[in-house]
């Protein structure tokens, strides 16, 4: 990680993390079942419900918003309810899409519906959502203006709303023949940049940034959205499982239409045989994985990707995020756009 970045990171992990803890009431002890699903979402506990240290994830979006609070000028310790708040719905929303993408692996280790069955992962699920609500109510507590505080939550129930029909939207395109690029960026806008962009934009707010500025970072994090759903398209093909910790082969199975493939099934005539197949059999995610990198697919999504990089970097040059926040923002960019995770 760029040192920016990485003492930024360092700094402001721990506290989040104590933050997410007594927002979800892990004390370091075994929790009770209910609550113990969702630590282990949060990597806390193994599936015996043993306090473990584990993958926990990259916790981008709450960093983006410590990140765009102090690069704007505020506290960003103010932000910390906000931050923790977009990690948690982040992991709900994490928790339903494993059980309507089928996945069974997540972080490197076996899914909640996996451990624990659709239902109960489904309640897990539900459960995070409302947790999540009160995170972010803890703003007040913090010294945040209450009609800022409002503003916050508006924001963050729009952006939910618009979350999920995002993910209604990627179901409902599993099973349709033909998805312009238009649809599918509609889509992802939805179901991953919606969350990023409030996460620099609750971020700005706090810090108590002009309109115009607050709007930049918003624009940033849209941006950076939408390159980090490109970039997950491509890992969900080309990626390392031990590096993804997801399984590589399972969007394809599911006949996900993420950009490579839609590149690919308006140029292949064979893959789109191949896609109007009813059933996929054992040599499909093979074949379709050949068809793709003959076509180019791979190139195509990488290069919008980083379109979408450079869009991000402009917003927020214009957003003039200052010290070494604004320098860990810029890094920021760059290393999700070469992740291999
Ligand atoms: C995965 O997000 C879901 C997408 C929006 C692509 P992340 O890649 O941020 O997941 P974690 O939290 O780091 O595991
Ligand atoms: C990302 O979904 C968006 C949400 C989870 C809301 P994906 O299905 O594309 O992400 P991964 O690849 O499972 O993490
Ligand atoms: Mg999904
Ligand atoms: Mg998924």
């Amino acid at each position: 990680m760029n040192p920016d970045l990485s003492s930024k990171a360092q700094q402001m992990l721990p506290v989040l993390d104590s933050e997410m803890r007594a927002v979800l009431g892990f004390d370091g002890n075994s929790p009770e079942p209910f609550l113990g699903m969702m630590h282990y979402q949060m990597g806390w506990v193994d599936s015996a419900l043993q306090p473990v240290e584990s993958q926990s994830g990259k916790r981008i979006r709450p960093l983006v918003c410590m990140l765009a609070t102090d690069a704007a000028g505020g506290d960003w310790h103010q932000a910390v309810p906000a931050a923790a708040a977009i990690e948690i719905i982040h992991n709900f929303s994490l928790v339903h899409d494993d059980i309507e993408d089928v996945s069974p692996t997540r972080r490197g280790r076996p899914t909640v519906w996996k451990v624990w069955g659709e239902a109960q992962a489904i309640n897990s699920g539900d459960g995070m959502f409302t947790l999540a609500h009160l995170a972010l109510g803890r703003l007040l507590g913090r010294g945040v203006p209450p009609p800022t505080v409002l503003q916050a939550f508006r924001r963050f129930d729009e952006t939910c709303l618009r979350l999920t029909q995002g993910q209604y939207a990627d179901m409902d395109f599993e099973t349709r023949s033909a998805v312009t690029v238009n649809e599918y960026i509609d889509m992802i806008t939805g179901k991953t940049a919606v969350l990023l962009s409030m996460s620099a934009e609750l971020g700005a707010l706090v810090a108590g940034a002009s309109r115009e500025t607050v709007d930049h970072y918003a624009a940033f994090g849209l941006n950076l959205g939408l390159a980090f759903q490109v970039i997950d398209d491509i890992l969900g093909i080309w990626g390392d499982e031990t590096r993804t910790g997801k399984s590589a082969a399972t969007d394809i199975a599911t006949k996900k239409k993420t950009l490579p493939v839609l590149f690919g099934l308006e140029r292949c005539d064979p893959l789109r045989a191949l896609y109007q197949d009813s059933k996929p059999d054992q040599n499909f995610v093979a074949e379709v994985v050949k068809l793709l990198d003959e076509t180019g697919a791979r190139t195509f999504a990488s290069e919008k990707a980083g379109f979408y990089s450079k869009a991000a970097l402009d917003h927020l040059q214009a957003a003039s995020p200052a010290g070494q926040s604004g320098d860990a923002l810029n890094q920021l960019v760059d290393m999700l756009l070469n992740r291999e995770m």
